[in-house]
């Protein structure tokens, strides 16, 4: 049987590039997003592509009950997962003198970092059942260090790059991979609004893809990329002191709006 991977947010940027880049492959794709119209154009480009099968899955992964309802249909259909790549995401953005509320970091955890929780409650039980399975999971670089006017969303994915590595050691040993993929600035929706010269090492969808895909393959336990990007917040800014950093990061370029 070909591989069966759900990919959620899969309507647009990194999701519909790794639908196109897995069916030509011949996988069976379970594909979520809230945008219904997007999710049925793309079954459609899929099974042009070669997809083995194909179930679009329209919703909200914040809900835990449309997850469920969800896991379920994916069941019924494909009798299970092999990988699971959790990858929908929302961003927000904005310096925090001017805008601090509490319901921006209930609106970007509830889709980061409770939608990926969501997930993996609905689909480990099964692959912990089968002895086998990959769960890669989408944070970002931006959760190696806290970011400037970037706090919802640089600590949501703090949030879930602990939460994976968490998973990752409780899995040990049970057959169950879990990856943690951690992109730099891929040129998406999410990233449309803000001037190309303001991310420094931008990627193209395809190429971010690819290594995504032989990261996840290969069951690495961390895909960060560029690696040049990467390397550096990894290995210097993520151990700058505290105040260096804050320094640093205070007077830091803004990313301006196109
Ligand atoms: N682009 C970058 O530079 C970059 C860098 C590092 C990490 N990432 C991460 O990569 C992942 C994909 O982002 P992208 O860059 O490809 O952005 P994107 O083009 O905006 O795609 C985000 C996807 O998530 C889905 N989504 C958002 N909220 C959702 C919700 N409540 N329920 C279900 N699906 C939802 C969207 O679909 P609907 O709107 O149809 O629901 C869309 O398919 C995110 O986790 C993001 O944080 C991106």
């Amino acid at each position: 049987m070909s591989h069966r991977v759900l990919i959620t947010g899969a309507t647009s940027g990194l999701g519909k590039e790794l639908a196109m880049q897995l069916a030509n492959e011949g996988f069976m794709l379970a594909l979520t997003g809230r945008r219904e119209e997007r999710l049925n154009e793309l079954a459609q480009a899929v099974k042009g592509a070669g997809a083995g099968g194909v179930l679009t899955l329209t919703g909200n992964v914040a809900d835990p009950a449309v997850v469920k309802r969800h896991y379920a249909l994916i069941v019924e259909r494909f009798r299970g997962l092999d990988w699971a790549i959790l990858n929908a995401g929302i961003s927000k953005s904005g310096d925090a003198k001017e805008r601090f509320t509490a319901d921006d970091y209930r609106l970007v955890y509830g889709v980061n970092v409770f939608g990926m929780a969501n997930w993996i409650e609905a689909v480990l039980p099964d692959m912990l059942k089968e002895k086998s399975g990959t769960i890669a999971g989408v944070a970002s670089v931006a959760g190696y260090r806290g970011l400037p006017r970037s706090g919802p969303y640089s600590s949501s994915k703090a949030a879930v790059i602990a939460l994976l590595e968490s998973l990752r050691v409780d899995l040990r040993g049970t057959g169950v991979k879990v990856v943690t993929v951690c992109p730099g600035f891929v040129r998406t929706e999410m990233t449309a609004k803000w001037k190309d010269e303001d991310m420094p090492f931008l990627m193209e969808p395809r190429d971010a893809v690819e290594i995504m895909i032989a990261g996840i393959k290969a069951g690495k336990r961390l895909v960060d990329f560029p690696w040049p990007f990467s390397t550096v917040v990894k290995y210097v800014v993520r151990n700058l002191p505290g105040c260096i950093y804050d320094r640093v990061a205070s007077r830091g370029t803004r990313r301006r709006a196109k």
